[in-house]
């Protein structure tokens, strides 16, 4: 459909003229004075307005901004006398996407008046691709793969009840995401969400940032202070690498988790909190506690829900989505047009060990060194992994916490070749690397032929 521009000129032969130049790509209204021009784009919505700097009844700048009022994002384009460039430059910071000299030449116009359309074309569709962006991840869990379909389901289920959250996974999967996910989700959300780092301190230090102290405690105490417990009280608390929390804390934690009281350091009085506990960990709570460094009846009050982020090598179906997420966040100008398929199949075949962390960190670099606009592998910091082109997705063994068995993995890759090659032995050979009788020997070993 042809875009509908309004020329505001109080010259007659003026909105002749740009009438006459602009028809064959557009529609053209008129309007001799500033008022007028106003009501009729207030009535009409154009797509555009040409605006002349000199007019009767109101100034060009005024009637500029009473357009930008109503219609923020409709582009306006001041026409001035030639000369007046700073009248032109005032414009512009007023909020005139551009401007023409008169005289200027029909092809100029024209091209000036489609390039704007374009713009504003553009400018929609971003702000609609953001839109859709956050209407689609209103809890800023990005992904659509079956395990994060799943995440989101059960971060939507545990959110309102007050059960304490165990969140595990490896480093960069988002963790923190989802603790936040599920404080935002929670009638709790207009109370804090505190967040501890267990890692970051040394025993005494943490035992005063979680419960708080009284004054002269130790040396340093000038004044009591609040714990972070007592900060969130109505809230969340998100206890981050809680594996790394030394021993005795673990006991005073577990103490919290039971019955939800505490003293602070130094002092004699039980205060009691009403607060929701999330813990997070990258380490094998399982092994830590084999090891002796984590306690076992701590683990099983965390441990009322587990939720288990999937590392991103294993759901590479959210890759493109993430990326255009965090190109959304970090192509702030607009610059990258594309991605290259190749740079695309390198983040494919990639094995990603620091996770979803470490393709925003990819994606923030790429955008300042791709300097076309188009993303190739070598703005990629890093290159796939040898031999993965060829085996492509999903062949790459994570390590469950229980172990596992070598059988029953030569079984199950034998099960995936087989199912690739259409049941054609000699092509399922080939996937794996062996002879077509060393796979046959194999299938008998697993009484698979
Ligand atoms: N599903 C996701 N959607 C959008 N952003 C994500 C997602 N997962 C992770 N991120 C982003 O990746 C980065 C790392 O996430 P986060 O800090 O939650 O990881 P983590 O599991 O806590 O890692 P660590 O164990 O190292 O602390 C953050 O910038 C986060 O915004
Ligand atoms: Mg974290």
């Amino acid at each position: 459909m042809e875009p509908l521009i309004l020329a505001i000129d109080d010259e007659e032969h003026m909105r002749k003229l740009l009438q006459r130049a602009l028809r064959p790509q557009a529609r053209v209204l008129t309007a001799a004075t500033g008022r007028e021009g106003l009501q009729v784009a207030e009535k009409e919505q154009p797509a555009l307005v040409l605006l002349d700097m000199r007019l009767p009844d109101m100034g060009g700048l005024e009637v500029l901004r009473a357009i930008k009022e109503r219609l923020p994002r409709v582009p306006v384009i001041m026409i001035t006398a030639y000369g007046s460039i700073e009248t032109a430059i005032e414009a512009m910071k007023a909020g005139a996407t551009d401007y023409l000299t008169k005289p200027f030449d029909v092809e100029e116009l024209r091209l000036t008046v489609s390039r704007n359309l374009q713009i504003n074309d553009l400018a929609q569709q971003v702000q609609l691709l953001r839109e859709e962006l956050r209407s689609r991840h209103p809890e800023g869990i990005v992904g659509e793969s079956e395990p994060v379909r799943e995440l989101r389901r059960m971060v939507e289920q545990v959110a309102n009840t007050p059960a304490t959250v165990l969140l595990t996974g490896e480093s960069g999967t988002g963790k923190e995401v989802v603790a936040r996910a599920i404080h935002q989700q929670s009638a709790r959300r207009e109370r804090p969400l505190v967040v501890v780092n267990c890692a970051a301190l040394p025993e005494q230090l943490l035992a005063s940032e979680l419960f708080g102290h009284e004054k002269g405690a130790f040396t340093g105490a000038l004044a009591r202070k609040a714990g972070k417990f007592e900060v969130a009280d109505g809230g969340t608390i998100f206890l981050d690498e809680i594996a790394e929390m030394p021993p005795h804390m673990q006991a005073k934690l577990l103490r919290v988790l039971q019955d939800r009281s505490f003293e602070r350091v130094g002092g004699t009085e039980t205060l009691r909190v009403d607060v929701r506990v999330i813990a997070a960990t990258n380490r094998d709570l399982n092994q830590a506690i084999g090891e002796g460094s984590f306690r076992e009846d701590l683990y099983y009050r965390l441990n009322v829900i587990r939720l288990h982020m999937i590392p991103l090598r294993q759901r590479k179906a959210d890759i493109p989505l993430l990326v255009r997420y965090f190109l959304n966040k970090y192509d702030l100008r607009r610059r990258i047009r594309e991605i290259s398929p190749a740079a695309l199949e390198v983040m494919n075949s990639y094995h990603w060990p620091g996770n979803v962390r470490e393709l925003e960190n990819a994606i923030e670099r790429a955008v300042i060194v791709a300097q076309d606009g188009v993303i190739l592998p070598e703005h990629l910091p890093f290159t796939a992994a040898p031999g993965e082109h060829t085996r492509g997705d999903g062949f790459i063994i994570a390590f469950p916490e229980k172990g596992l068995s070598l059988d029953e993995v030569e079984r199950q890759l034998i099960q995936e070749a087989l199912r690739r090659s259409n049941g054609n032995r000699t092509v399922a050979a080939r996937l794996l690397g062996i002879t077509r009788s060393a796979l046959l020997y194999r299938m008998q070993k697993h009484e698979m032929a």
